[in-house]
């Protein structure tokens, strides 16, 4: 058997003879996310994968970000070390239930968080993430109405931090941040009242948390809701002894590295994706060494899909 550093060494050799950058995103294994030439959310992963030069993109990640490699580079080869990784929340919606929606409102603007198939891209008309989801809103014009896709818990956070009336939102979510629920929240913060709050906005308790702000029951410049990416800066600034971590657990490997001054604990310990997961470090050395597995997208699917992405990338932020 390899030891770890050997492993490592194998990876870096074989990406090297394929001419190949290997992107992890932030919930992928330790082990993976230290081997990857970059890490990060799904809005830093999808620039890169748009302005890196190597001819092939490893992407260490689940199904839909290898898809949005390929549709932001089409040149490229895009390989995804395990193609059953999928995401439970692309997966509740179809391309025909957006036709459908779309259908019943009419010169309504859709909007499609990029946790979404690039078939279902394909159908929308802008993709945000969860760190420019309000940007994305705000580059709407006000009297538009706004189909919001797929995730409630990001539809009701934009909704809030908008204060638009006329965004209709899927009633999709995430197994793993769903699960971070309320009531778990509650108890973690009430067992550390000094603890400051990072709170991805797919949790179930997104809400919640900015309730216990603004009802005083924890300060308010001591709850943030962030991407993945958003929580990373935030833990190499602050000065908190200690800070709750409501997301997957795969990010608390990132922010313990950013910042070993600060403990970084998680508000929910089993809040973990299995299909993120499913990259391990087995695959990916078979990934390289037999370039598997190649991810592609239809034509006329990418056209559409591309559409949608390329103008969330414009907008900046
Ligand atoms: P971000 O990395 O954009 O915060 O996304 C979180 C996520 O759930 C991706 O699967
Ligand atoms: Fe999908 Fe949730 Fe896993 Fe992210 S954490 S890939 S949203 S199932």
């Amino acid at each position: 058997a390899m030891t770890r550093q050997e492993w490592a060494d194998e990876v870096r050799r074989l990406a090297k003879e394929r001419d190949a950058v290997i992107l992890a995103h932030n919930y992928q294994r330790p082990e993976i996310q230290d081997v990857a030439d970059h890490t990060g959310d799904s809005l830093a992963l999808s620039r890169l994968a748009a302005s890196v030069e190597a001819s092939t993109i490893v992407f260490c990640g689940v199904h839909f970000m290898a898809e949005t490699a390929k549709l932001l580079s089409p040149e490229k080869t895009v390989l995804l070390p395990e193609p059953e990784a999928g995401c439970s929340l692309a997966d509740t919606i179809t391309a025909e239930d957006v036709r459908a929606w779309r259908a019943e409102h009419p010169g309504a603007v859709v909007v499609a968080y990029v946790n979404t198939t690039a078939a279902v891209k394909a159908e929308t008309d802008i993709c945000c993430t969860s760190s420019n989801a309000a940007d994305v809103i705000r580059s709407i014009p006000e009297d538009r109405e706004i189909l919001f896709l797929p995730d409630q818990f990001l539809g009701a956070h934009v909704r809030r931090v908008t204060g638009r009336d006329n965004i209709h939102v899927w009633m999709g979510e995430c197994h793993v941040h769903a699960g971070i629920d309320g009531h778990t929240l509650r108890e973690r913060v009430e067992a550390e009242p000094d603890a400051e709050l990072y709170v991805h906005p797919e949790c179930g308790c997104a809400t919640s948390a900015l309730y216990l702000a603004s009802s005083g029951t924890v300060p308010q410049d001591r709850v943030k809701v962030l991407s993945t990416g958003g929580m990373l800066s935030a833990a190499e600034k602050t000065t908190a002894n200690k800070v709750l971590i409501a997301t997957e657990t795969g990010m608390l490997h990132q922010l313990r590295a950013a910042n070993p001054r600060t403990a970084f604990e998680p508000v929910n310990s089993r809040a973990e994706c299995h299909y993120m997961k499913m990259i391990t470090a087995e695959k990916l050395l078979s990934a390289l060494r037999h370039g598997t597995t190649e991810i592609t997208v239809p034509e006329d699917v990418a056209v559409r899909a591309r559409r949608s992405v390329e103008r969330m990338i414009a907008i900046g932020s």
